[in-house]
């Protein structure tokens, strides 16, 4: 097929489906993203009114486009996970292993929709804990939905980019997240760094496919990592605790290096 009839073909699926997406112009995210299986997903959630309207790409990551939507006149982000070219050996280390998703099918479709789930169980694990999250609304398919953190359709800047006027303060509220979110939610992030906290009035964390139980064999490991992570970011900007510190701190584990 070549692209201009494979481009009237597109159109004509979008429009047949009653979807108008702003921004969607450029063939190869329409290509990567709207294949068949997420058109027919996305016309579930409008016709279910779970979408009003679907605005402009937020982010394009490495397994999920995140676009600006409104529902009833509030923001929301849709976050859709590409079927065809999100990683699957990467996604599947955090997927084998959590006991709540035991008996995924091993096939890249079943994953991705697995992983979605995961995300949006995650994020309502962490907000029933307490932590400021992303509301998440609905899932479906490949696609997640969720309330908006941001301002005037702009997403809150990245930690990594914030102007932080007390960087004390919210480098103990962020240990502060770490350490409810494994006590109360009984999760590792596993992802935790300056492009996963978005701050505004105060941090929020994001993005949380990735995210354990933590009986997940690795779940140690990743804490760890998160730690390192915020540490190394804070480390010139306040006085950050050691690494070991904050992980005796949370796990109450006495060890060098899980
Ligand atoms: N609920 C949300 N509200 C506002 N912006 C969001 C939301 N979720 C994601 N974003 C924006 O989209 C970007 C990518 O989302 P993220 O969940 O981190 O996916 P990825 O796996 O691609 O990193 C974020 O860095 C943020 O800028
Ligand atoms: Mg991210």
């Amino acid at each position: 097929m070549n692209i201009e009839r494979k481009e009237e073909r597109f159109d004509y699926d979008l429009e047949r489906l009653g979807i108008r997406i702003r921004d969607a112009d450029q063939l190869k995210v329409r290509e990567d993203v709207f294949d068949e299986v997420t058109l027919l997903a996305l016309y579930k959630l409008v016709h279910k009114k779970w979408i009003s309207e679907i605005g402009g790409s937020i982010s394009t990551g490495k397994e999920a486009n995140v676009f600006y939507g409104i529902r009833d006149g509030a923001g929301i982000a849709i976050k859709i996970y590409r079927i065809r070219t999100a990683n699957f050996n990467t996604m599947s280390t955090y997927i084998v292993g959590d006991r709540r998703f035991s008996n995924v099918r091993k096939n890249r479709k079943d994953l991705i929709f697995a992983w979605t789930k995961k995300e949006y169980s995650n994020l309502a694990r962490a907000r029933d804990a307490g932590i400021p999250v992303p509301e998440p609304l609905v899932w479906d398919r490949n696609i997640l939905i969720m309330s908006f953190v941001g301002k005037d359709e702009r997403p809150y800047p990245h930690l990594r980019n914030a102007e932080i006027s007390d960087p004390e303060t919210v480098y103990e509220c962020i240990i502060g997240y770490i350490d409810t979110l494994y006590h109360m939610a009984e999760l590792v992030h596993a992802d935790l760094s300056e492009f996963n906290i978005l701050y505004g009035d105060k941090p929020y964390l994001i993005d949380m496919g990735q995210s354990v139980t933590l009986d997940h064999p690795r779940a140690l490991q990743f804490l760890m990592r998160d730690i390192k992570n915020i540490n190394r970011f804070f480390a010139h900007r306040c006085k950050v605790q050691s690494d070991i510190g904050v992980f005796h701190a949370v796990t109450g584990l006495d060890t060098r290096e899980p």
